[in-house]
């Protein structure tokens, strides 16, 4: 659509990542029971995405033990995709027998991120992965590729976007269906969002490509609408704006879907999700996480107007 900003896309999917990154942060154990109900409220909101557990070692991330249970329990609906993490063959054979049918790998644009976060290579990711997504295909099953620490590393500093770029072209090679590019530690600003997309555009289809920006530093609006001047039309964000990852010091939450939602709406950009509907399953989930306020600025503005 035309707009003072240039052309920006009239439609934009949103991935809800709240159940998965948004919890596998938290120290308190959140029980399957209320995952579940956390699951079911954001399904009722019009999100066509969620990201919804784990099938990663428990040892790893304790916070995601219970991933078969999860996925058995949420009611599925039609329309929604719920999207599980796996690390290796094995978690895509966990991921199928509880009845996944779309999951997501995970490598990284630093060395030292890819150590930490999954024990491996980069070039020892990409061979596991290419085992998993052959197998995931086979199965008819649909596929996203992250690529963590796209734009700075907690260990390696600035990351070059040469990097980016291998690790997108490996991935899509590989057959996945879906590129997400993430901010994990939040440290991207603008001119930075719109450079590495420019030059992911020739590897990546833009309908396949999704930012996953953490707003540790507070630029993730300002990135997505750097995003949006690019053409990018799938975001990345949890509800209330939890999240981080136990392997990125300092990393805290995603950008929050009520924020996302805000400014999207706001700008005439078609989401067909309803904020009100997100901000009951936050509301919900700081119930449980026994939380007054989360991270999402416009999650705390609407709920102060409404306690007026
Ligand atoms: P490892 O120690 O190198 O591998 O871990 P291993 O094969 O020796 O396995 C270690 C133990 O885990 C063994 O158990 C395995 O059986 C078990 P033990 O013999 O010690 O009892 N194991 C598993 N258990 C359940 N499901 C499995 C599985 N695989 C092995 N699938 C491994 C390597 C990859 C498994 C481990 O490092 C791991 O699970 N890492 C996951 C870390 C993670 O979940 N990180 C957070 C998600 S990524 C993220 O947040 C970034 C993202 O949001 C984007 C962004 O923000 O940038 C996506
Ligand atoms: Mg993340």
């Amino acid at each position: 659509m035309k707009s003072q900003l240039g052309p920006l896309p009239a439609r934009v999917t949103i991935c809800e990542v709240g159940p998965r990154d948004g919890l596998q942060n938290e120290s308190q154990l959140v029980s399957a029971d209320d995952k579940v109900h956390y699951i079911d409220l954001l399904s009722e909101s019009g999100l066509s995405l969620i990201e919804t557990t784990s099938f990663v070692s428990p040892k790893a991330v304790p916070q995601i033990g219970d991933a078969a249970e999860v996925m058995a329990r949420i009611r599925r609906r039609p329309g929604v995709r719920y999207l599980v993490l796996v690390p290796n063959v094995r978690g895509l054979e966990r991921a199928q027998q509880a009845g996944a049918d779309a999951v997501a790998v995970f490598t990284a644009a630093t060395e030292s991120f890819a150590k930490r976060n999954i024990n491996m290579t980069i070039a020892q990711s990409l061979e596991t992965f290419g085992e998993v997504v052959a197998s995931a295909k086979r199965a008819g099953m649909w596929v996203r590729g992250y690529i963590s620490t796209a734009f700075g590393c907690p260990y390696e500093g600035t990351t070059p976007v040469a990097s980016v770029i291998r690790v997108a072209r490996a991935l899509v090679a590989m057959g996945c269906d879906e590129i997400s590019v993430g901010d994990t530690i939040g440290v991207a600003t603008p001119l930075q969002v719109a450079d590495v997309v420019a030059r992911l555009r020739d590897e990546v289809p833009l309908e396949r490509l999704a930012l996953h920006l953490h707003d540790t530093r507070g630029t993730a609006l300002a990135n997505i609408v750097a995003g949006l001047q690019q053409g990018v039309a799938i975001f990345d964000s949890s509800s209330g704006g939890l999240g981080g990852c136990p392997f990125a010091p300092g990393a805290t939450g995603n950008v929050a879907t009520e924020d996302v939602l805000y400014l999207l709406d706001g700008m005439g950009i078609e989401t067909r999700v309803d904020l009100a509907k997100v901000r009951a399953a936050s509301r919900f989930i700081a119930g449980v996480l026994r939380r007054d306020q989360l991270p999402s600025r416009a999650f705390n503005a609407l709920e102060a107007a409404a306690a007026r």
